[in-house]
């Protein structure tokens, strides 16, 4: 039988709580297929780990961690620990070191799922963001000069490579390609004038290779603004780093929350393994009372079975996130419940028998 190993980084805060849920989902989906299985191995890494060891990892985590065919993520980040190192340490250097240049973001509003806009219906939200995953304004390049003197310079410096922009821009215009769908690329070349202004050049060079597809350039504040005034213009949207980072938060807020939010770290060539995760944090405020929703996680569990090919499976998942989110009577505070994390998750497995 098929097994895939999955390394499990639960990490911090509802990391754990809403790693669970997930780890029990796919245990069933893999039962009840009874063609493959999962292997887990857990990882103590986060936090915790760094309070006990100075580390946020093993200093071998990275060369253990690619003998695994995929990482399933919780969450990292804790007060006491400096969100720029617990971050950089872990997650970061896990995107960065197996080369997960596409973070892949549905930004898709389910039925059942509460938006805060006006007038739209579950079709008008339906795009998925292609975010720059390894360089750009995260590359971690930049100097602290005279700390702590009068004559203090910090700098950060953003970059863009040609090789970098040209491959998340090309598979954006692969994956628009392929479900027949127009592409928003989103900068600001306007202010970034060497950044950005290469970045719109890649996106029309690569562009020529696919006259098919349908596109548009958006500059990021007026994006910020479409969203949420005419969110239908988008659908499949390519972007860097930063940009990316923070419009899936505002994606999030109109589709359901970040209780509902999901992101792949994919390595398209399957160099090394791709890695899964709810794209919210560790959420201290709610940590340890059992309301944290599940549900970003176990549609994040659904991008990892669409990428070992078991789609129709990942679309099974979906669909019954989309059950619990329409019949209403099993959902966490955070969209209006009385649920546990915990009852969620059986929820979405007694929905797994159903379909
Ligand atoms: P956050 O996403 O943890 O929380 C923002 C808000 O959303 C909070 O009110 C929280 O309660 C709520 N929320 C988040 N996930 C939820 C869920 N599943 N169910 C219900 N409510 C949920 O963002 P933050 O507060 O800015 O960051 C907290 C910590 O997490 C920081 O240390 C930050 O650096 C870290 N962080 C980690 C990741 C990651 O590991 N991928 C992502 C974002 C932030
Ligand atoms: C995310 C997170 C991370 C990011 C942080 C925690 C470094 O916000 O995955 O969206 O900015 O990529
Ligand atoms: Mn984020």
């Amino acid at each position: 039988m098929n097994t895939h190993k999955i390394a499990v980084i639960a990490g911090d805060g509802i990391g754990p709580e809403v790693i669970r849920e997930g780890i029990k989902v796919l245990e069933e989906v893999a039962t009840l297929d009874g063609g493959f299985r999962f292997a887990f191995t857990h990882f103590p890494w986060g936090c915790e780990y760094y309070k006990q060891t100075g580390k946020m990892m093993a200093d071998d985590g990275i060369e253990t961690l690619k003998n695994f065919d995929a990482i399933f993520l919780g969450a990292v980040g804790a007060p006491g620990v400096p969100d720029h190192i617990s971050l950089w340490d872990l997650l970061l250097v896990i995107r960065k070191s197996f080369d997960q240049y596409i973070n892949l973001r549905p930004v898709k509003l389910l039925n059942g799922a509460p938006t805060p806009l006006k007038d739209i219906s579950a079709e008008d939200v339906d795009m998925v963001f292609v975010r720059e995953n390894t360089e750009g304004e995260y590359a971690g390049s930049g100097s602290w000069l005279f700390k702590g003197k009068p004559n203090e310079v910090v700098i950060q410096d953003g970059v863009f490579s040609r090789k970098g922009c040209e491959r998340v821009i090309r598979y954006a215009y692969e994956l628009a390609k392929s479900q027949n769908k127009s592409l928003t690329s989103i900068s600001k070349a306007n202010a970034l004038n060497y950044s950005m202004v290469f970045w719109d050049q890649i996106f029309e060079e690569v562009g020529k290779e696919y006259p098919e597809v349908k596109t548009h350039s958006y500059l990021v504040d007026a994006a910020s603004m479409f969203m949420i005034k005419d969110p239908k213009r988008f659908e499949v949207v390519v972007t860097s780093n930063l940009f990316g980072d923070i419009l899936t938060d505002l994606g999030a807020a109109i589709a359901g929350g970040m209780g509902l939010a999901a992101g792949a770290n994919l390595n398209p060539k399957r160099e090394f393994p791709s890695m899964f995760e709810p794209i919210h944090g560790s959420a201290p405020d709610i940590a340890g009372c059992g309301k944290a929703n599940p549900l970003a996680t176990v549609w994040s569990a659904s991008q990892m079975l669409d990428f070992f090919g078991y789609t129709a499976w990942g679309k099974r998942l979906i669909k019954c996130i989309e059950m619990v989110l329409t019949e209403k009577k099993v959902l966490t505070p955070d969209l209006g419940g009385t649920a546990t994390t915990e009852e969620v998750g059986n929820e979405i497995i007694r929905k797994l028998h159903t379909i």
